[in-house]
């Protein structure tokens, strides 16, 4: 992965949001890594604490259950765009997350309030840690979890394309069919975007990028140039 070819001032927060198959993942790696920044998959730490529900026998649609456990696991996310890690009670979690059991139960898991409340403490904990700023990626960063983010970019991208991406990610019978991709992604998206706390949403101050026709290098250059951009309003306002 290209690193730090182009540099972004001290602690530049990024938030990068929208729903499942928009290109989040690979943009906010590629961005972070070509300006010194860390990164942060939340989606992976709603996929670990929804892994360890599944791993010890608790029922994902008992919300009470979910929130009386949700405390017990210990998640660590390592931010390092280069090699990004997730890890459960020093369990290596990368693997066991991205299965479709866990795809299937993660918005249950992730729609109850505690659950929430205790992941979102995590990530303005490694927010404000981030030496050099970070981009943070998920659904509700940038309208719940850093509402001062330096920079809001809401990616988007038609059911097809992301349906498309989504099975080209996913490997042999794991992949299914597109439109069975394509139902399950609406599904889920829809489960995330109704949800009581803190939903799938856009800022009122997110910049919209539809990436439906747009390569993946496009759409990094696009959020590099805005986050450019945004430092150096920040520069001008604090000078
Ligand atoms: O980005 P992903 O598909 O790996 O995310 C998995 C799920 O985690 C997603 O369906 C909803 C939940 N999620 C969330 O509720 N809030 C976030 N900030 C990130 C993900």
């Amino acid at each position: 992965m290209e690193t730090a070819a182009r540099t972004a001032p001290a602690a530049v927060i990024v938030a990068i949001d929208g729903p499942a198959g928009t290109g989040k993942s690979s943009t906010s790696r590629a961005v972070a890594a070509k300006l010194g920044l860390g990164y942060l998959d939340t989606g992976a730490q709603y996929r670990a604490i929804t892994w360890w529900m599944l791993s010890n026998g608790i029922d994902v649609n008992d919300a009470t259950a979910v929130a009386d456990a949700s405390a017990k696991p210990v998640i660590v996310s390592g931010t390092d765009p280069a090699a990004p890690t997730i890890s459960v009670d020093g369990l290596d979690a990368a693997g066991p997350i991205r299965t479709q059991e866990v795809t299937a139960a993660v918005s249950a898991v992730s729609a109850v309030p505690e659950v929430r409340t205790l992941i979102t403490d995590l990530q303005r904990g490694i927010a404000a840690e981030a030496p050099h700023g970070i981009v943070v990626e998920g659904r509700d960063i940038g309208s719940t979890v850093l509402p001062d983010a330096d920079l809001k970019v809401f990616l988007t991208a038609s059911a097809e394309a992301r349906a498309a991406r989504r099975s080209g990610e996913l490997k042999g019978k794991e992949a299914g069919d597109l439109a069975a991709t394509r139902e399950a992604l609406i599904k889920r998206d829809a489960a995330d975007s109704s949800r009581k706390t803190s939903p799938l949403a856009k800022a009122a101050d997110a910049v919209e990028v539809d990436t439906t026709d747009l390569t993946l290098d496009q759409v990094i250059e696009c959020v590099v140039t805005l986050i450019e951009g945004a430092c150096a309003e920040r520069a001008g306002v604090t000078r």
